[in-house]
């Protein structure tokens, strides 16, 4: 049935929400595979994580003045000719669920990526997660291949899918990619985008 849920806010996430996608992650972390951690990072590693060089974006939705999700990328690997590469996470608060937030925040992760000069996004899910492949067919990823038996957690091991969104024509002579900031609290953080 269709959500009748008003839009979450999507806007820009900085080391100020660290603490509410903690909260947010937690539980993904603790009771499922859908991340293949195993101790949830606390807020302090959040903020470290979300300035690391290269920065990249981090995107918040915020329901009731409280993160209910959220969206970032982070580079796809180390290795120098993948610096035009990223990989994209999303998550939700369970009760989130639903209600377009995560298409919402990943419609907006996907536009912050091509000025900054990145050219491919991928994303990896442990299979199965019906819903996170869903959304990543929705927005236009395509499916890549399976790494077998990739990881063990929860007694057992588990497959993942790799899915991946061209975001612009590849350059010949590509520059480097710059830096991400968040947008002014003026410009989206008290006004922000509605999910939809
Ligand atoms: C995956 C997740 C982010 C999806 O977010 P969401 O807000 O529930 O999804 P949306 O409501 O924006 O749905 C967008 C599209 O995704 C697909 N989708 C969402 N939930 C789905 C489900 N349970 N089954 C199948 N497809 C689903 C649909 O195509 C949907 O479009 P539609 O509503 O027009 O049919 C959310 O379920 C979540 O946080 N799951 C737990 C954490 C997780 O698995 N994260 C991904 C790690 S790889």
């Amino acid at each position: 049935m269709p959500s009748v849920r008003s839009p979450a806010l999507i806007r820009s996430a900085d080391t100020a929400d660290a603490a509410g996608i903690a909260a947010v992650y937690r539980p993904w972390v603790t009771g499922s595979v859908a991340s293949f951690e195993t101790e949830p990072p606390d807020a302090a590693e959040i903020a470290r994580r979300m300035l690391t060089a290269p920065r990249l974006p981090w995107i918040a939705a915020e329901r009731d003045g409280a993160v209910v999700g959220y969206a970032y990328a982070a580079p796809h690997n180390a290795r120098a000719a993948y610096r035009w590469s990223v990989s994209c996470s999303v998550y939700l608060a369970a009760d989130e669920r639903g209600a377009g937030t995560g298409r919402a925040l990943y419609r907006r992760l996907r536009a912050e990526l091509p000025p900054l000069g990145y050219v491919t996004a991928f994303a990896g899910i442990a299979l199965p997660n019906e819903a996170s492949v869903g959304l990543h067919t929705a927005l236009g990823f395509t499916p890549v291949g399976v790494y077998r038996a990739a990881g063990f957690k929860a007694g057992r091991w588990h497959d993942v899918g790799w899915w991946q969104l061209p975001l612009r024509e590849p350059p010949a002579e590509p520059v480097e990619p710059r830096a991400w900031a968040p947008a002014p609290a003026s410009d989206d953080g008290a006004a922000g985008t509605p999910a939809g």
